[in-house]
């Protein structure tokens, strides 16, 4: 089966361009073109939901330049996409700390987002100044604004309203999470969502990653047998 939610770790953009004598600037550009053949292909193969770590929190104490960079690289990815994204029937979202981007990046983000708000084919997701840990302290300051009203008892927070309560509260868990470049780590990405999501680490960069790395990704996931904490005979049984 597909996974119905891919999530994307996509590293190795400035190795890529330090291994072709290329600035790293020139990486997040090659970058870029992945993220246009990626979600074209997930498109294709009709996935629900693809969720893309562009940048993280901590990305933001990188050289001032190179932050620079990337924030322009944005913008106009989500100006040149916007009417392909229309066309393909795929509606664009962010999670993470949208404040602290840049205007420009805000202006652009909110532009696309309104402009393709009515796509109902696929979702895809930027995650940009997201870190998990602080997702989860904006869900717990959520909670206990409700708790002060006298909205929400202690005894009635469950599960259910504490992943509701994430940025991500309305997308399904991640079934599958993917990162290039051979690093085995979440670096902060998605770790209350993907807590049961099966892992795939590719070693190619992801300037390199094509359409066919993501197939690959996919047979790997559908090859893999899901048990959810449950026995392998248990799991024959319910899917007879
Ligand atoms: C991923 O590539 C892009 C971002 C984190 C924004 P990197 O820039 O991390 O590339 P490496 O890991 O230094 O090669
Ligand atoms: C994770 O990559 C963030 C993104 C892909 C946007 P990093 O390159 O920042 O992660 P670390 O620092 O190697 O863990
Ligand atoms: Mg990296």
């Amino acid at each position: 089966m597909l996974p119905r939610h891919v999530a994307i770790i996509m590293d190795g953009n400035g190795r890529w361009a330090q291994q072709h004598g290329l600035a790293r600037t020139l990486g997040h550009a090659q970058g870029a073109e992945s993220v246009r053949t990626v979600v074209r292909q997930a498109r294709r193969r009709g996935l629900g939901w693809l969720t893309l770590f562009a940048f993280s929190s901590q990305n933001w104490g990188r050289p001032s330049d190179e932050v620079h960079d990337l924030m322009d690289l944005l913008v106009d990815f989500l100006r040149q996409e916007r009417e392909e994204l229309i066309g393909n029937g795929i509606r664009l979202t962010a999670i993470g700390e949208r404040e602290f981007l840049p205007a420009r990046v805000r202006e652009a983000l909110t532009e696309t987002e309104a402009a393709t708000a009515h796509c109902v084919d696929m979702r895809l997701v930027l995650a940009l100044s997201y870190d998990g840990r602080r997702d989860m302290v904006r869900a717990v300051q959520r909670l206990t604004d409700l708790a002060s009203k006298g909205q929400l008892l202690p005894a009635d927070v469950s599960e259910h309203q504490v992943m509701r309560a994430l940025s991500t509260g309305e997308m399904p868990d991640v079934d599958l999470l993917v990162r290039t470049s051979g690093e085995l780590r979440l670096s902060g990405f998605l770790p209350l969502e993907a807590c049961y999501a099966e892992l795939h680490f590719a070693d190619k960069s992801w300037p390199e990653f094509c359409a066919e790395d993501l197939d690959e990704a996919l047979s790997v996931y559908t090859a893999r047998r899901r048990r959810f904490g449950l026995t392998d005979a248990q799991v024959t049984a319910a899917s007879a």
